[in-house]
């Protein structure tokens, strides 16, 4: 066991939806204690599906020494969750009032040396720790589905955030088994929801606009783009766009391009129409496909791909 999972025993996680169930699935094999708290009806037995679904893949990757399903514990309040935990993942829905309240109950009961991370994807973290008595141990930790296999999680600090507990987050979360990234400055949506958003804004024009199918929409992603960004980002992919001088001669050529209105930037009203349209799109491209099949589907691929992507490049720059 590392030295920053021994500080580290006790987690907690703060709702089990399906990003907190992510997280409890990857505490627990990365051989933690997870204490859990969600009021709703017939949260623990939705947890037990989740881990029953997500735990083949674990074992495919591998499992701590001493990962251990049974190393998780439901309680019945938010307090008996939080009392002694070591870091605490804060994941209710993505609603301020919401969110700000539940951090407030977490930060009358917690340990003042635990950290509270959150998992918002979209709410600043000054915004969030406004309110609270100990601020300075609040960060965003910001993952991505399925958080038991994709490594990335976004690390933003508040104005009040302790610059000793971003350092101590990022071990943390770089000790099970992630590629924590430190956002340089808080904005809404982050840094990858903002590129996210932005895909989806002009996914939902297409298809509004009738250009598309969601199917050939995801089509587009799949067999083009999506194959490259496993491996690069937009602007290594871009760099070698340019030939043998790369992005200089990248923004040379198509950087006029740019002022062409080609995108749109603001949203679609999210008309009944348009709701339908993409419902039924993936309705009928699932076909009878269940979600949970689907999830086997996509958690066996990105498994395989994963190891793909490390032996090419063993480095990233977001654990540096
Ligand atoms: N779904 C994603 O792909 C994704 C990815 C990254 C981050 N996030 C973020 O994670 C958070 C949770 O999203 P989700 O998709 O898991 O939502 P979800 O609706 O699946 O789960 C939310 C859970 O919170 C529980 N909850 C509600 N009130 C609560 C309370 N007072 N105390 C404790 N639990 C409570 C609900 O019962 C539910 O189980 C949001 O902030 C979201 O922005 C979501």
């Amino acid at each position: 066991m590392n030295e920053h999972i021994q500080q580290f025993k006790k987690v907690a996680v703060v709702g089990t939806g399906v990003i907190g169930n992510g997280w409890i699935v990857r505490f627990l094999a990365e051989g933690l204690d997870v204490v859990a708290f969600d009021p709703a009806e017939g949260a623990q037995e939705r947890t037990q599906k989740a881990l029953d679904q997500a735990w083949p893949s674990l074992e495919k990757m591998g499992l701590a020494k001493d990962a251990n399903r049974n190393r998780l514990t439901f309680v019945p309040t938010i307090e008996e969750a939080v009392c002694d935990a070591d870091l605490i993942q804060e994941n209710v829905p993505e609603r301020e009032d919401l969110k700000k309240s539940v951090l407030a109950n977490i930060d009358t009961y917690a340990k003042k040396d635990a950290i509270i991370g959150s998992s918002t994807s979209g709410i600043m973290p000054s915004v969030l720790q406004a309110g609270l008595n100990y601020p300075e141990r609040l960060i965003v930790a910001h993952p991505f589905n399925p958080v038991y296999i994709l490594p990335l999680v976004e690390l933003v600090a508040g104005n009040k955030t302790d610059a000793n507990v971003v350092g101590r987050a990022k071990k943390f979360y770089a000790s099970v088994g992630m590629k924590p990234l430190i956002i340089q400055k808080e904005i809404e949506g982050h840094l990858a929801d903002r590129l996210m958003e932005a895909l989806w804004r002009e996914a939902l024009h297409l298809v509004n606009d009738g250009v598309a199918s969601t199917e050939e929409v995801d089509a587009a992603i799949v067999y083009g783009a999506g194959l490259r960004w496993a491996q690069m980002g937009p602007f290594l992919t871009f760099h070698l766009a340019g030939g043998e001088k790369g992005m200089r001669h990248m923004l040379e050529q198509f950087g006029p391009a740019l002022k062409l209105p080609w995108t749109k930037l603001e949203a679609p009203e999210l008309t009944d129409e348009l709701k339908e349209k993409v419902i039924t799109g993936c309705e009928n491209h699932a076909n009878d496909t269940t979600i949970a099949e689907l999830e086997n589907k996509r958690n066996a691929f990105l498994v395989e791909l994963l190891d793909l992507v490390e032996s090419y490049w063993p480095e990233t720059t977001a654990a540096k």
